[in-house]
Order: C-alpha cells, then sequence, then structure tokens
C-alpha cells in the first residue's frame, strides 16, 4: 500500500486535471458556438461589413441614399413627393409594383382609392395630391407604350 499522503495528491491532481479540461471544454465549446454566429469574426474588423458599427454607419449613411436620380432602397425615381410615397407606399408591397405601372394622375388616383377600400390602405390626407402628382409625374403611361405591332411580315409555317 502506498502511504496515503501521496494518494491524496494524486486525487488532487487528477480532479485540478480535470476542471482544467472542463474548463477547457467550455472555452472551446463557447467560441465555437459564437463561431456559428459570426463565422468571420467581425467583431474584431471594423471593415468588415458584417461589424455590427460599421452596417450601423451604413445604414445612417445609405439609408436613403440616391445615386443616378434613383432612389436605392426602393427604386423609386428622385422628385417631389419621392419621400412621401417611400413611406407610405412601400411597407406593404414591394415598390416594384408602384414602379412597374404606367397610370395616369386618375388611375393612381383610383387605385389609391381600390386599396383603401379593400387592403386597408390609409387616408393619406393632405399628402396624397403630392403623391398622386409624383407618381402621374414619373409614373405615366409611356406616349409609345410598348412598341407597335408588326406588320408587313411574311410568316412562314415551321416544317416538323
Ligand atoms: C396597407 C397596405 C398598402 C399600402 C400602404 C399600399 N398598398 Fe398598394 N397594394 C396593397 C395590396 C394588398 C395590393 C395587392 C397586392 C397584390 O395583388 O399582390 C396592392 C396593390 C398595388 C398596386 C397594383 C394594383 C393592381 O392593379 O395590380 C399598385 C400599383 C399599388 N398597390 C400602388 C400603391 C401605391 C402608389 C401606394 C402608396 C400610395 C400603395 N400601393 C400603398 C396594399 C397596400
Amino acid at each position: 500500500m502506498e502511504d496515503p499522503g501521496k494518494f491524496r495528491k494524486n486525487v488532487r491532481q487528477v480532479f485540478k486535471l480535470m476542471y482544467l479540461m472542463f474548463f477547457g471544454f467550455m472555452l472551446i465549446a463557447g467560441f465555437l458556438v459564437y463561431l456559428m454566429v459570426d463565422p468571420s469574426l467581425s467583431v474584431f474588423n471594423k471593415n468588415d461589413p458584417n461589424n455590427y458599427e460599421s452596417i450601423q454607419k451604413h445604414d445612417e449613411v445609405d439609408f436613403d441614399k440616391i445615386e443616378n436620380g434613383v432612389h436605392v432602397r426602393t427604386g423609386l425615381v428622385e422628385g417631389d413627393g419621392l419621400m412621401l410615397v417611400v413611406n407610405n407606399c412601400t411597407s406593404c408591397h414591394s415598390a416594384k409594383l408602384v414602379t412597374q405601372n404606367r397610370m395616369s394622375k386618375e388611375q393612381w388616383s383610383a387605385t389609391i382609392r381600390w386599396m383603401q377600400e379593400t387592403q386597408n390602405l390609409w387616408d393619406l390626407g393632405k399628402n396624397e395630391e403630392p403623391i398622386v402628382t409624383y407618381l402621374a409625374t414619373y409614373y405615366a403611361p409611356e406616349k409609345e407604350g410598348r412598341r407597335q405591332n408588326l406588320q408587313n411580315i411574311e410568316w412562314y409555317d415551321l416544317k416538323e
């Protein structure tokens, strides 16, 4: 039988080792979990596009950026009333629904009326006039519209 003092010492050492391994595992596990959330370790790099500060700065500067006469976030054309349209017309559906349409003033008003009656669009109040003016100015029916129908075409039959 070995000396009990030495045995106790060995046990203590084993426990110490287990503690170390336990905390080591915890550290590694914590780091791995963190890696799942932020694989590029963006906290340490201010220029990383995922870095929180960088995101905030980016948003402040770019949120309503206008580039080449187009409001980048929505694709709407720059003009009087743009922000009214951005704020009132892009919360329920994409701005594409607006930008892909071409209508006269009356038709835009009617569309707004229709949304108010059936889609819970709110009363636009005194903003309605500038909104409709904006829409009818920048999203007016195009004069030529689609290309003309082809004429005088000699169609040929496809052979089998
Ligand atoms: C309260 C929600 C809401 C708001 C705000 C809203 N719309 Fe709509 N709008 C709708 C819904 C719902 C539809 C139907 C979408 C669909 O068919 O997928 C729609 C459809 C449309 C359409 C297509 C109509 C058609 O005939 O297909 C246009 C154009 C349109 N909206 C323009 C606007 C404009 C301009 C504004 C701002 C004045 C606006 N919307 C604000 C809910 C809204």
